[in-house]
């Protein structure tokens, strides 16, 4: 097993989401605050970085969907585990994902929380892998565009190993199995 080779460091993650999160704020500034909704598990450090940084009223939610069954092929078919909690009835949502690959999750998210009628709702990811994409859906805020390759590290697994490596790296395809 290799150590995933740095794609993202430390230091250029957490200027990037300090610049998000300030484009958030003046985007979000005429509201009465966000409801930021993690998608687990993939987006729970950079929920914790982001909401942190963000300088307007937020509270947090969390919903848990399931699209891969273990390996790194999309299926498309997304299933939901936990559907928020909290009434997001008229208040302005924000989901926060770790990546959008073939963008199917993101899809099958946004009827779910359209479905609680919330005044608006947007979109945040960290990553986005341009190519991959089947369905098209809107990306209000990305972090950075990657290609098709899997990554790892700073909230997203491979298999459940190395979420919390603190940069972003990539797993050889021979490390995958
Ligand atoms: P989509 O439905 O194909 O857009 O896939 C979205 C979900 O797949 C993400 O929320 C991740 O949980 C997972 N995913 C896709 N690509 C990667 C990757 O490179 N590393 C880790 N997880 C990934
Ligand atoms: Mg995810």
């Amino acid at each position: 097993m290799n150590e995933p080779e740095v794609l993202l460091s430390e230091d250029r993650i957490a200027e990037r989401v300090r610049e998000i999160a300030r484009e958030i704020s003046a985007d979000y500034a005429d509201k009465d605050g966000v409801v930021l909704i993690g998608v687990l598990k993939g987006s729970f450090i950079f929920l914790a970085d982001l909401s942190r940084a963000l300088s307007i009223p937020r509270s947090i939610e969390f919903i848990a969907v399931s699209s891969y069954a273990s390996g790194s092929r999309s299926t498309g078919a997304v299933r939901l585990i936990m559907d928020v909690r909290g009434n997001i009835e008229n208040r302005h949502v924000l989901i926060v994902e770790d990546i959008v690959d073939t963008g199917h999750t993101l899809k099958y998210l946004l009827g779910i929380l359209q479905s609680h009628r919330p005044a608006s709702i947007r979109t945040c990811t960290l990553l986005h892998k341009a190519d991959c994409v089947e369905v098209d859906v809107d990306i209000d805020y990305v972090g950075f565009q990657i290609g098709d390759e899997w990554v790892v590290g700073y909230g997203l697994d491979y298999a459940e190993r190395d979420r919390t490596l603190p940069y972003i790296g990539v797993v050889a395809p021979d490390d995958r199995g």
